[in-house]
């Protein structure tokens, strides 16, 4: 089953009910759950990756959403050290399947696994989010994604992008694409530049990860992009780098960044 990809099913016009019928074999196949995304496990070296991408390590908590057999949930446990991970399956079948995994390899005490909608599931804790479920799905997803995680938590989706959302990196790892999204905190609005003496009053907007800015109404502003609660901008070919903390941004020690500055909401 490894073989066939879940991009591949994706291009197919059969319905998913069916597809799942036909991927869970005939026991389970009178009565299938209604899955949104058909059971196809993620090759091992790009589960590796995944967790590589999204440097997973002993201060995170992962989410796996349509966790399979769990390969993504024990992995970041059992290689990476994570202090504890979740998998999500709707499928009762799979979630068996991940918990005699998770005994077998003696990490029950880390990992655990819920059987339900994904949907459904307060996701809010999670450091590290993995995916591998359909661009239609994660779509659907987005919103939650955007407003419902911390800042700085990584997403990473194996074969499937966020549309218009672009990657903050992504990667092919044995021809599959691996794509890692970090949470971007909100930054849009109006702001309080306090700059060489002088203050200066910045409307930013923001699209996912980019802010772009007007300095006291001059077209031509600045630019720039969130990662978790860091702003990274350039404003007349200088190089800011930025902590936001509530209603305030302060300037941080970087590589040929200014210094001495601070930004507060009007
Ligand atoms: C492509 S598999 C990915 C499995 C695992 N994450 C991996 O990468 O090996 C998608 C999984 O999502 C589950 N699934 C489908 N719809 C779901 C839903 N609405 N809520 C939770 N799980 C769902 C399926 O049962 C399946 O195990």
């Amino acid at each position: 089953m490894s073989v066939l990809s879940l991009r591949s099913f994706a291009s197919l016009t059969l319905p998913v009910g069916l597809l799942a019928g036909l991927l869970i074999g005939p026991a389970q196949a009178q009565q299938p759950p209604r899955l949104d995304v058909p059971y196809v496990p993620t090759p091992e070296p790009v589960v590796a990756h995944m967790l590589k991408l999204a440097e997973v390590g002993p201060d995170d908590y992962l989410i796996d959403l349509g966790s399979g057999d769990g390969r993504i949930a024990i992995s970041a446990v059992q290689d990476h050290g994570a202090k504890a991970a979740l998998g999500i399956d709707l499928d009762p079948e799979r979630v068996r399947e991940a918990e005699e995994n998770a005994k077998r390899e003696g990490v029950t005490d880390k990992v655990t696994f819920e059987q339900g909608d994904l949907f459904q599931k307060d996701i809010s804790e999670a450091d590290v989010l993995t995916m591998y479920l359909l661009s239609t799905v994660n779509m659907r997803l987005r919103p939650v994604i955007l407003d419902t995680l911390k800042p700085g938590t990584r997403v990473v989706s194996h074969a499937f992008d966020l549309g218009d959302w672009e990657p903050d990196q992504s990667d092919v790892i044995n021809g599959s694409s691996v794509y890692l999204w970090i949470v971007p905190a909100k930054v849009a609005g109006q702001w309080t530049l306090e700059l060489d003496g002088k203050s200066h009053q910045v409307e930013l907007e923001q699209r996912f990860q980019k802010v772009t800015g007007k300095v006291d109404g001059h077209p031509v502003g600045l630019s720039g992009q969130m990662k978790g609660n860091e702003l990274r901008f350039t404003l007349d070919d200088r190089l800011y780098v930025g902590q936001l903390n509530g209603d305030r941004i302060e300037a941080v020690p970087a590589d040929g960044a200014q210094q001495g500055w601070v930004a507060h909401r009007s």
